[in-house]
């Protein structure tokens, strides 16, 4: 028998080690993945105080907007008004990848979370682990949510579970390979209870920032992935009844960022939902905003005038005629 040249060797030495590397990512991802833990026995008590909170965190932290259907009619992504925690299939946009769907949260037991305990609940929020055990997608921000404090994840359960129920069945949502196999590793257990969020003015506007979810919109995305040094410097843009609605650069730079607006024109955005130049917002969720107690707006501001300057000029919003001057 003749030995084999170097290359075949070198060939099939590469192959196998091929084979095994995508062996062992699959074991990893599907067999070892996602890390969870058995949902907790808690229980959710719907004191006003806890009421009051939950409906506070629940409405700044956007779980009632991204979870109920939105009247794309209005500037400001308002609730349709008897939909509140319905669920709703989330509008498409650049770099998402896959249809989005966010649960009905009210009461209803057959389309609902009627059935879930207060400790499944708790985990889908803080942890990413479905009822059923799946990794969430994390535009449902739990990677961030996961610092809030056991009392305040309580008190939002008590709010949600306090909406009037809502029949409306909804697919599950279908998330492309191989983001589908990724997101896998994003959840992770909670340890006892996260400290209470800072009071320190920039710490809490820090975590405001993370916890409202406003990179979501403000940074362009890549298979459902922040692109990478384009953190707040704006450029997605989405198809609505309006127009061709595109998020800002929102970093401190001065010409293409909010480095020019005063502490007051930045109040304007978020109490009244009018931009730099003017115009009343679309799609920028002043409806939740508006809600924020001053200590949270003003801590939301400092943080917001730290971001780093990116010089990214994001393309402008288009509006059609008819909605122009609205
Ligand atoms: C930016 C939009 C967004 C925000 C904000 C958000 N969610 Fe979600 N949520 C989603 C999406 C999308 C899913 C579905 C993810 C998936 O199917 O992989 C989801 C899933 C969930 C689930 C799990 C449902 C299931 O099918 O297993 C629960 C419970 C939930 N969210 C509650 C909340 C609560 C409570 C808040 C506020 C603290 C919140 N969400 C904030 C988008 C959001
Ligand atoms: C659902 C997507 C979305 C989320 C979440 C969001 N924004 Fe926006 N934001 C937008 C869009 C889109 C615009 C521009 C709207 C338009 O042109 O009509 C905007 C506008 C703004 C503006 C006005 C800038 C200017 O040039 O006039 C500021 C400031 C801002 N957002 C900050 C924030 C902050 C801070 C958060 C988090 C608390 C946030 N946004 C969350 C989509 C979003």
């Amino acid at each position: 028998m003749t030995p084999r040249p170097l290359w075949k060797k070198l060939l099939i030495g590469l192959a196998a080690v091929l084979v095994l590397a995508v062996t062992g990512i699959v074991i990893w991802f599907y067999g070892v993945l996602p890390r969870t833990a058995p949902p907790r026995d808690v229980k959710s008590v719907a004191t006003p105080e806890a009421l009051a909170r939950g409906e506070y965190l629940a409405t700044i932290l956007g779980c009632a907007g991204c979870h109920s259907e939105i009247d794309e009619s209005l500037p400001g992504d308002q609730i349709k008004a008897g939909r509140l925690f319905s669920g709703r299939r989330f509008p498409k946009f650049e770099g998402l990848p896959g249809e989005l769907v966010t649960a009905n949260l009210t009461p209803d037991v057959e389309t609902g979370v009627g059935g879930w305990t207060d400790g499944e609940l708790m985990r889908a929020i803080r942890e990413g682990i479905g009822k059923d055990g799946r990794a969430l997608f994390p535009m449902m921000n739990y990677p961030n949510f996961r610092m809030l404090p056991d009392d305040d994840v309580l008190a939002i359960i008590a709010y949600v579970r306090a909406a009037p129920p809502i029949r409306n069945a909804l697919p599950k949502s279908s998330i492309d390979f191989p983001v589908s196999m990724f997101i896998r590793g994003v959840p992770q257990p909670v340890e006892g209870s996260p400290p209470p969020l800072p009071t320190e003015p920039r710490a809490r506007g820090d975590a405001l920032l993370k916890l409202m979810s406003c990179g979501d919109c403000h940074t362009q995305m890549v298979r459902g992935a922040p692109l990478e040094g384009m953190h707040y410097a704006g450029g997605t843009c989405m198809e609505m009844p309006a127009g061709t609605i595109c998020a800002p650069n929102i970093t401190s730079h001065k010409a293409v960022g909010i480095g020019s607006m005063s502490d007051d024109d930045l109040r304007r955005v978020f109490r009244e939902g009018k931009g730099k130049d003017g115009r009343t917002l679309w799609l920028m969720p002043w409806s939740f905003t508006q809600k924020l107690n001053e200590a949270d707006l003003e801590a939301l501001i400092i943080a917001l005038r730290a971001v780093p300057p990116n010089d990214f000029l994001a393309p402008a919003t288009e509006l059609k005629p008819e909605f122009k001057g609205k």
